[in-house]
């Protein structure tokens, strides 16, 4: 039995060690937002942040995680600047990354409160996108980064 902190919330799952993140929050929990594609860590599909980073979690193990604070795109507010940025820049086309790309750019964006397009494209490199929607994704994170300073100074 492994207790995880998801969202905020205390959960206990019975699975094997190394059983990946991404089935348990999926399968055991219900959170549907995490997505699956490649399941080797190369696509960004299934990003989610741990201790505030971002990480694959098809490729992070439940026994790898004992006390860390799991945030999927269900525990992002719609309130946050990068949520907002996101719908006001209409980023998404069929949708399937973006959970993917919108925790890669929070911890991203934490790391790099006001990073140039170069930072950007290094950064999101390992989310790929098949929709082609990586001109949008950056006017997001230019904009959250603005949204996010004009917070600050409120
Ligand atoms: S499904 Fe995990 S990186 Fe592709
Ligand atoms: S929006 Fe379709 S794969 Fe990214």
């Amino acid at each position: 039995m492994f207790t995880l902190f998801i969202n905020g919330i205390r959960r206990k799952v019975d699975v094997s060690p190394d059983t990946p993140l991404l089935w348990v929050i999926r399968d055991h929990i219900g959170l549907t937002g995490t997505k699956y594609s490649c399941g080797i860590a190369v696509c960004g599909a299934c990003t989610v942040l741990i201790d505030g980073k971002a990480e694959r979690s098809c490729q992070t193990f439940i026994k790898d995680i004992k006390g860390k604070k799991i945030t999927t795109i269900e525990g992002i507010p719609e309130s946050h600047s990068v949520k907002k940025a996101w719908i006001i820049e209409d980023v998404p086309q069929c949708g399937y990354c973006q959970s993917g790309q919108i925790l890669q750019a929070i911890s991203f964006l934490n790391e790099k409160p006001n990073p140039s397009d170069r930072d950007i494209d290094e950064f999101m490199s390992g989310c790929i996108c098949r929709c082609g929607t990586y001109q949008r994704i950056r006017s997001a994170i230019h904009l959250a980064s603005k949204l996010t300073a004009q917070g600050r100074k409120k």
